[in-house]
């Protein structure tokens, strides 16, 4: 398996690949895709992106991949966190986890390939060296793989059973001091 980071154009390249994995890892109904293609475009913008995709050497085929940036005052995901922040555990707490951070926005495997350690050397690799530091993100509040795996490298709950605006399943929003931790299998 091979780790390749993406500059903007590369990721903007590789967004069908993005887009089908997270289909099948997420087993999103298609009528969805359209909306998070627009998401990801516009995270292409944003400041620090650091995005990744894990190929497998025998087929060339990309089989995960994760992405990330530099959260700021502004973007949809970050103001929304900080105001259920402050509300829950004051301003204090809402700027010393997200006035530095990475946010992780996208992590996915697809799921013939998971459960092969390609997801936490993705994890890994994406907050490797960065200058920020705190890492935050969020995914569904229950007892997944993923909440497993981010539990494990050092992320605590920041908000748990939370709907973001416009409803949905209820999240767990997570944070961690980077670096994250690597275990013997990092
Ligand atoms: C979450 C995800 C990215 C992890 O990638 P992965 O390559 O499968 O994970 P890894 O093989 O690196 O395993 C990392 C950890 O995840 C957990 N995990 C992975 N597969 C698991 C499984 N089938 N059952 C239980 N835990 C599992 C374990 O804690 C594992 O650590 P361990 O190997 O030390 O036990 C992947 O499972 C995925 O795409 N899931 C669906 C989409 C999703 O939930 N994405 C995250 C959105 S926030």
């Amino acid at each position: 398996m091979t780790i390749t980071e993406l500059d903007r154009a590369g990721f903007l390249a590789n967004l069908g690949h993005q887009l089908a994995i997270y289909a099948a890892a997420m087993a999103a109904d298609p009528g969805d895709l359209p909306s998070r293609q627009v998401i990801m475009e516009r995270h292409a913008g944003n400041p620090g992106l650091r995005a990744l995709a894990a190929i497998d050497e025998a087929s060339q085929h990309v089989v995960g991949f994760g992405y990330g940036f530099r959260g700021s005052h502004g973007q949809w995901w970050h103001d929304v966190v900080w105001a259920a922040i402050t509300a829950a555990d004051g301003q204090a707490a809402a700027r010393d986890w997200l006035d530095d951070a990475f946010e992780v926005a996208e992590l996915h495997v697809r799921p013939d390939f998971q459960a092969r350690g390609i997801g936490r050397r993705l994890l890994l690799t994406l907050t490797a060296d960065r200058r920020e530091r705190t890492a935050v993100l969020s995914t569904r509040h229950a007892d997944t793989p993923a909440r497993r795996l981010y539990r494990s490298v050092g992320f605590s709950d920041l908000l748990t059973a939370f709907v973001f605006p416009g409803g949905g399943p209820p999240y767990a929003v997570m944070g961690a001091v980077l670096p994250l931790l690597v275990n013997q299998r990092g």
